[in-house]
């Protein structure tokens, strides 16, 4: 089984990305949604939490492991891809693989925006790991705390996020960035607000759909890993609390109706 873990509902948009670049494979979800917004705490809780959450896939069956929240992959990613021995991903690598590659399309100088929880921003590690992997890139940070409590309340069309989004992306667009990169599992629900907000010539880089990309790569390379998978169709969400906003968020993303089991 393919394992995956968020703070709350927002990995979902990595497991539906998942879905659906590997169809049939089996997935087993959890979501942190007791504990969540991971984005305000300290990265020692994070790093304990994100211990608990693939401890808990593993014994569920999960083969490999997506951290498919990048609060916890920007704070303990490399500490747990040296910790487990089944292979973990993050969202955070691929995504900034595709900023490497669009430097060297674009000729070496690009202004990429990354676009984050205050965790993420401040862990510097998009900034870093762009930085090393293409030095004339120009990054323009920015942190948006309030996006999170807004998605898990279901404002994904109101005025008020709108307001919000637009005060959040102003440092961005007036500094014309050419690219944006999502770097919250929550931010692809607010894609269709976020890219007029921004401007429409500008290339949003989702990391959901890196990764699962990513992962679909990896695993043609990884046959006996691949082998490892089960591949009955089976996707099984587990969260450690039941909310009618999430239930209403899982079934959105999904298009279907998703069963929340209680962990
Ligand atoms: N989904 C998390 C992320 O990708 C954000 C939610 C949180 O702060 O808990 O960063």
């Amino acid at each position: 089984m393919i394992g995956i873990f968020d703070s709350g509902v927002g990995g979902m948009t990595v497991a539906h990305a998942v879905e659906q670049a590997l169809p049939g494979y089996d997935l087993v979800y959890f979501g942190d949604l007791a504990r969540a917004p991971y984005g305000s705490k300290s990265p020692e809780t994070i790093r304990r939490y994100a211990c608990q959450n693939i401890d808990f896939l593993l014994a569920k069956g999960a083969r490999l492991i997506i951290i498919a929240c990048n609060s916890a992959a920007s704070v303990s990613g490399e500490e747990m891809l040296a910790r487990y021995q089944p292979p973990i991903f993050d969202v955070i690598n691929p995504a900034v693989a595709r900023v490497a590659s669009l430097v060297r399309q674009s000729g070496g100088r690009l202004r990429v925006g990354i676009i984050g929880t205050r965790a993420t921003v401040r862990s510097g590690v998009y900034a870093q790991k762009i930085a090393a992997a293409a030095p004339d890139c120009q990054v323009l940070s920015q942190e948006c705390p309030l996006l999170v409590p807004l998605v898990e309340e279901g404002w994904l069309d109101k005025r008020e996020t709108k307001m919000i989004l637009r005060r959040y992306l102003h440092p961005l667009r007036a500094r014309q960035v050419e690219s944006l990169v999502l770097a919250c599992t929550h931010y692809p629900l607010l894609k269709g607000l976020i890219v007029p907000r921004i401007g429409r010539r500008v290339t949003i880089i989702d990391s959901s759909v890196e990764v699962s990309s990513h992962l679909a790569w990896y695993l043609k390379s990884h046959p006996e890993l691949d082998a490892s998978l089960a591949r009955g169709g089976v996707s099984r969400f587990y969260v450690s609390d039941v909310t009618e906003a999430a239930q209403a968020i899982a079934d959105k993303i999904f298009g279907r109706r998703i069963e929340l089991i209680p962990a």
